[in-house]
């Protein structure tokens, strides 16, 4: 064990990243960090974490900033949640620092375990980077390195897997500290970036492993069958036809609703699981078909535009049944400025040539 964690914490000093979050100690900074790499990649999220720390320097800012402003920032990066997340839980630190005047954000795990968005593993990460807290992280190369080096056929998504692996883990970092090897922030950053950058999901660097030798699934020749998973949840097919309305030079749109995907982005006229209506179909010109991939979601897209004579208003056309009282119309101008999804945003760039 205790050759484990300083080994990984020798190879980390030689092979870490230089990145803009491990300058830092400010846990508001960190925060934002986690919360925009939850589910991103370090060369995607990178520069969303440059423009949010220009643009909200410190919580308050944030906490100041209107939704759709977050949200328009956070533009491309996907699951949306996590942006709404963010900036409820900057309103929470708002309020829990009038009983905290201290501090400028919190930097411990029962501080942090209670904000929107943040769960075990965020608020281990920022409380032992920002603080040196000792709550090891699991995140998913901890899981892969941990599963590997004791050759742990578990499956990571049980209750009992997350047990297992967080109090092996546990017990790796009370190594580390007990050794005077690194503190907590440096020994969870380094099993992490161990995982992320060598001990990887396909074709792990086995041969130049610092820890090859104590690599139990290495050696039991199951490196490629660990981690393992219970069940994958099945994905869902969905079939979106949007219709582009476009009237007087303004296109017609709404806000996304609760309780389904992109709640509170904009996007067209949507038909789900219909086909093209027979009023529409010599009318509309084909845009753009898109197959898009999310976690549990296979949407199959088609764009349409309509382009609506001027004695045609869209409201008063009854072979336009869809135009509830939501849609509003929007100038080629004011629609470029709203938060859309990814999808919407393939769209705009074909779109840009009927205005
Ligand atoms: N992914 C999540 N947190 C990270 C961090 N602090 N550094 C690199 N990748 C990460």
């Amino acid at each position: 064990m205790n050759d484990i964690t300083h080994k990984i914490g020798l190879w980390y000093d030689e092979h870490r990243r230089d990145l803009p979050w491990r300058h830092t100690r400010d846990a508001y900074r960190i925060w934002l960090s986690e919360i925009i790499l939850q589910q991103t990649r370090v060369a995607q999220g990178l520069g969303y974490y440059e423009r949010f720390v220009a643009a909200f320097p410190r919580v308050d800012d944030l906490a100041a900033a209107p939704l759709d402003r977050v949200l328009k920032l956070w533009q491309g990066l996907g699951y949306y949640s996590r942006a709404r997340n963010l900036h409820a839980a900057a309103r929470q630190v708002t309020a829990w620092r009038e009983e905290h005047p201290e501090k400028s954000f919190p930097d411990r795990y029962a501080d942090l375990i209670g904000l929107k968005g943040v769960g075990h593993y965020t608020a281990a990460a920022i409380a032992s980077f920002a603080s040196e807290e000792a709550v090891a992280v699991v995140d998913g190369n901890v899981y892969r390195v941990l599963s590997r080096l004791f050759d742990i056929d578990t499956p990571i998504d049980t209750g009992k897997g997350r047990k297992t692996f967080q109090s092996l883990a546990d017990e790796l970092l009370r190594d580390a500290i007990g050794q005077g090897d690194g503190r907590a922030s440096r020994h969870n950053q380094a099993m992490m970036e161990f995982g992320a950058l060598h001990c990887t999901p396909t074709q792990p660097k086995c041969a130049t492993c610092p820890v090859g030798m104590h690599c139990l699934a290495l050696s039991a020749g199951t490196v490629g069958e660990r981690p393992t998973k219970q069940g994958r949840t099945s994905v869902r097919e969905r079939r979106f036809i949007y219709i582009i309305y476009i009237y007087k030079d303004k296109l017609w749109a709404h806000q996304r609703g609760a309780g389904d995907i992109w709640q509170g982005l904009w996007e067209f006229v949507l038909l789900e699981g219909e086909d093209l209506p027979s009023a529409l179909q010599e009318r509309a010109t084909l845009l753009l078909e898109r197959k898009h991939q999310l976690t549990h979601q296979t949407i199959h897209a088609s764009f349409h535009v309509v382009r609506l004579p001027d004695d045609e208003e869209p409201t008063k056309n009854a072979a336009i049944q869809s135009l509830a009282n939501d849609y509003r119309a929007f100038t080629w101008m004011e629609w470029q400025q709203l938060a859309v999804p990814r999808l919407i945003d393939e769209a705009n760039k074909r779109l840009s040539a009927w205005f």
